[in-house]
């Protein structure tokens, strides 16, 4: 009898288990664990070298750029009458009205891409020029057909191995790392070596680590991310750019993932499958929950903020930032620091108006506008990187 109770026991145990051992299998295979993520195929070191075209080498590399929203809005126009030029056009079809309703971070994006490229071209041994806006800034009032027609640079390739550049392998580093970070203040020399980047560019950089700024800048962030919690618009505009499995990731390349909250490895597939089998564990109020919470313990844990400013708010100086922001950021993973952007509090909606005014009112004198808020620090922990858009697919014909 005990022999026999002991039997159904174990036939229970190992029904059980297999039934989990099922289910944790399928859960997985929704969630992609067999699908190769081609989406991570740029960052790869040898990406670059399918193309031969020099600009299509730096444009491989541009690509891995930091975007608003991972939207990656690059469009490239080689040019047909000389081999050494390229114009980099914004993507009126990757734009994000809702939080960007100016297209402003939409700009920034753009420096973003040339600050890689330029770095890419120093490494391959050329140097990089930019015309901003050579034909002219946009007609605002017909501004998505002024996107496809005006480009927002004409870059230059040239010959020139006077050039170097320390920052090629912080390109293939992950931009934006959301965790907390360790208690070490900036050094000096780190402080010093990030603000002198700004030398001669359109934008500046303020970085500021004093406990009063601290703590009104940590306040903005997350009165910033409270807000947009609420905005429908914003949320639904991030829930339609959001790719729950490796082959939604695949087809997309672009918008985010869960990667972007620093989910890796055999959880990021678990996590992926459990969202598709259950989608409402990331709705709505789960992903207002998720944002504050994220927003709450980086300001907790973060040695500086940086705030990268410009005299107006001109369309060039929306380039020049974004070309300031990306130097920044890459060069500050070259010093073994990382940052994240904290954008909400400078997003141009009416409900987001009086902190908007607010930190403008604190932080930018003189009628500057605040193109980029960054919060900037140690890692405690490498972040993943995300999903890119293969470099022919930016082209476009003249
Ligand atoms: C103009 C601009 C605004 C951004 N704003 C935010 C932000 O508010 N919060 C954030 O976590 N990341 C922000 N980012 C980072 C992007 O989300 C990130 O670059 C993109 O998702 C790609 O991921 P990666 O930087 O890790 O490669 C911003 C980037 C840019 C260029």
């Amino acid at each position: 009898m005990k022999h026999r109770t002991r039997r159904i026991l174990l036939i229970t145990i190992g029904a059980v288990a297999g039934v989990l051992g099922l289910g944790l299998g399928a859960i997985l295979t929704v969630g992609g664990i067999f699908v190769p993520a081609t989406y991570l195929q740029p960052w790869t070191a040898t990406y670059y070298q399918q193309s031969t075209d020099a600009r299509m080498q730096v444009v491989a590399h541009a690509i891995l750029a930091p975007s608003g929203h991972n939207m990656q809005p690059w469009n490239v126009v080689l040019d047909e009458a000389d081999a050494s030029v390229l114009d980099l056009y914004a993507d009126p079809s990757r734009l994000t009205p809702a939080v960007d309703p100016d297209a402003r971070q939409t700009m920034v994006s753009q420096g973003a891409f040339l600050a890689y490229l330029r770095i890419a071209a120093e490494e391959l041994g050329y140097s990089a020029s930019f015309e901003l806006f050579p034909d002219g800034s946009y007609d605002e009032t017909n501004l998505e057909k002024s996107m496809s027609q005006q480009p927002v640079a004409r870059v230059t390739l040239a010959k020139d191995s006077s050039v170097a550049t320390d920052d090629y392998s912080s390109l293939f580093l992950s931009d934006t790392n959301r965790a907390p970070y360790t208690a070490a203040p900036l050094t000096v020399a780190q402080t010093d070596a990030l603000t002198a980047l700004a030398e001669g560019s359109a934008a500046s950089l303020s970085i500021l680590s004093d406990q009063q700024d601290m703590i009104a800048l940590g306040a903005f962030a997350v009165e910033g991310t409270l807000i947009e919690t609420q905005y429908r618009a914003a949320t639904a505009e991030s829930a339609a750019v959001f790719h729950g499995t490796e082959q939604a990731k695949n087809e997309a390349r672009s918008g985010f993932a869960v990667e972007g909250q620093g989910t890796t490895g055999v959880k990021k597939y678990l996590l992926q499958g459990l969202l598709t089998v259950f989608p409402a564990l990331n709705d709505d109020a789960a992903g207002a929950r998720n944002a504050i919470a994220l927003t709450e313990a980086g300001v907790d844990h973060t040695a500086a903020y940086g705030l990268v400013s410009t005299p107006s708010n001109t369309r060039s100086e929306q380039v020049e930032a974004g070309i300031l922001y990306a130097r920044i950021s890459l060069h500050a993973r070259t010093l073994g620091l990382v940052m994240q952007p904290l954008s909400q509090v400078l997003q141009e909606y009416p409900t987001m108006a009086v902190p908007y005014a607010a930190i403008h009112d604190a932080y930018a004198p003189d009628g500057q506008t605040i193109q980029m808020l960054l919060r900037i620090g140690t890692p405690t922990t490498e972040f993943p990187v995300s999903m890119r858009r293969d470099v022919t697919s930016l082209l476009r014909t003249p």
